[in-house]
């Protein structure tokens, strides 16, 4: 008999359960209108993509990329997966053929690698041959047998080791599929800029706990505009009106977001903006951190060090108690952006000002993606400890060409969907504004229909046909039951009336409706009650 299981949902993963998907479907819902007011359009992008295209937008040094991507190989349909003793020499044969077939990568090291795991599974077929059926029972014989075992493992392990087609990742974040997708369907040949965005889950393998997941779910909104000729080789007056125009287009994508944590009344909100530079004044900026690091290396932690020679920005990032005093008197990125740079942030600040768009300056911010240049933002929001971060975006010009596509500009942001509606919990917001429908547990059930005798079993079918036509949500018992147990039940879903049918109701066409907040009825016809149902219905929203 087979032994038991219990499944569980994977470390980091999580179901999300009625009534708080309605939760979720409102926040989305928001998002939807309030982006639409902004002329953003959806889109949806692929869930997993070229493993190369998160390495080379998020970068390969980048903790996202380097350690917690989930990452496999997209080989050709039909390949055995799971390799063991009985089937290693069939897959063997198998991915031989496709290798001649230039169905999986020709390369030097798949072809050694399939020659040397045949070379070692036909010897370790010649060996079983010879085995008798005793040495696996006998001590006497287990070197021959501990032989044998070693030699199928070592082809299973080669085998393993084939590279049967492309890496691909589960996407680890929306920016580099929406620049992708820019370029794969021409988006420059259209209006600019283009406004999208796109929810969904995101997946990255980072150390589960309040607020951070392996799955978490994002709101991403991106801003693309192909940047034009005269722009790109960068006439110095064109250049200063695009700095002003670029600084509009951040304070814009920025009002967005806040327009849509206003409306959800996010509580605790705080924004937070920086200019972290571009390709001429970051570098210069980059050199001289690492040297200044480099004096006070040996009072750094081991994340930080190693960062002084990847990434020594992030070591303003740190959280590490004992780096905090050191890092504050680091070189600050504000005293060294080049003219261009610092007159674009002057810009944005003023361009927030306008638009009453409040924040604080942090010069620590830095974002822990490589495409960055310039704005750079996150928002902070209450109730969610450590991982208090529901937002973060910036500014990627030149990403779209580091993929291929012709130069262009970027900047958009992320929302964390999983902290949002954690954070809105917590405050209690949730069921903020009239409309929110789902309040403490309860599904949302509008109508019990308490049936009772065989002849009203076909009008309450046609009873909850109509009122959910008229869309009410009902709940239609599947069995009969007595009085007590119908009004019972229907509390228990928190409905808040029960339709009673029984034989009396259906002879006389009049059909009692139950108030269950206070026990009041009402006898009425049909069209009658749906039309009461709906004034009701207006009122209580
Ligand atoms: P990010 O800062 O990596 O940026 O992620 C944005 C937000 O996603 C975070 O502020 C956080 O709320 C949420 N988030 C990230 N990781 C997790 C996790 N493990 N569990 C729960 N929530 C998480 C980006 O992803 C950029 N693509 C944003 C962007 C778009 N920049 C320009 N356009």
């Amino acid at each position: 008999m087979a032994t038991k299981i219990k499944f569980q949902a994977i470390r980091g993963t999580r179901d999300l359960l009625p009534p708080e998907t309605a939760v979720w479907n409102r926040v989305e819902q928001t998002a939807h209108s309030v982006f639409a007011t902004f002329g953003f359009g959806e889109i949806r992008v692929p869930i997993f993509e070229s493993t190369d295209l998160f390495a080379r937008a998020v970068g390969g040094e980048t903790d996202i990329v380097s350690k917690e991507m989930y990452s496999f190989t997209d080989g050709p349909v039909g390949l055995l997966q799971r390799l063991d003793f009985s089937n290693v020499g069939q897959f063997l044969d198998e991915i031989a053929e496709k290798l001649q077939r230039d169905e999986i990568p020709k390369t030097a090291e798949n072809t050694l690698t399939i020659e040397r795991a045949k070379e070692v599974f036909a010897a370790f077929k010649k060996a079983s041959g010879k085995i008798p059926v005793s040495a696996f029972a006998s001590s006497s014989e287990s070197d021959s047998l501990k032989e044998y075992t070693e030699m199928a493992y070592e082809a299973i392990y080669l085998a393993n080791r084939i590279s049967t087609g492309d890496s691909v990742s589960l996407r680890p974040e929306a920016t580099a599929s929406v620049c992708r997708a820019y370029i794969e369907h021409n988006m420059q040949q259209l209006p600019q800029p283009v406004k999208l965005y796109c929810m969904g889950p995101m997946f990255r393998r980072e150390r589960p706990q309040k607020g951070r997941y392996r799955q978490f779910y994002q709101i991403d909104a991106e801003v693309l505009e192909a940047v034009r000729k005269e722009v790109a080789s960068g006439e110095w007056r064109v250049a200063s009106k695009e700095l002003a125009k670029d600084a509009a287009v951040d304070a814009e994508v920025i009002q967005m977001v806040m327009t849509f944590f206003d409306k959800l009344e996010l509580q605790g909100v705080q924004l937070d903006i920086n200019s972290i530079g571009d390709r001429n004044c970051r570098p210069k900026y980059v050199e001289l951190l690492r040297a200044e690091l480099q004096k006070v290396k040996d009072k750094l932690g081991p994340d930080s060090q190693r960062r002084i020679e990847t990434n020594p920005l992030r070591v303003l990032d740190s959280k590490v108690k004992e780096e905090q005093s050191i890092i504050e008197n680091l070189p600050r990125i504000g005293d060294h952006l080049c003219d261009e740079c610092a007159e674009n942030y002057k810009a944005v600040k003023r361009e927030l000002d306008l638009r009453g768009v409040k924040y604080g300056e942090n010069w620590r911010l830095v974002r822990g993606l490589d495409y960055y240049m310039r704005t750079t933002f996150e928002i902070t929001a209450q109730g969610l400890g450590s991982q208090n971060a529901v937002c973060g975006g910036g500014r990627y010009d030149g990403l779209v060409e580091l993929l291929g596509g012709p130069p262009t500009k970027g900047i958009g942001f992320a929302i964390g969907e999983d902290r949002l509606i954690l954070s809105l919990q917590e405050s209690g917001k949730e069921v903020a504004s009239g409309e929110w429908r789902v309040a403490s547990g309860r599904l949302g059930v509008d109508v019990y229909v308490a049936w009772m005798g065989g002849s009203a079993y076909a009008t309450a079918i046609r009873a909850a046909k109509d009122l959910r036509k008229a869309g009410f949500s009902v709940e239609l018992p599947p069995v009969e039951q007595k009085f007590g147990k119908a009004l019972g039940q229907a509390d228990k879903l928190g409905a808040k009336y029960a339709l009673i049918l029984g034989e009396n109701e259906v002879a006389s066409g009049e059909w009692t409706l139950k108030t269950l907040a206070d026990g009041s009825q009402l006898k009425l016809p049909e069209p009658a009650l749906i039309d009461h149902l709906r004034k009701s219905k207006a009122v209580s929203s």
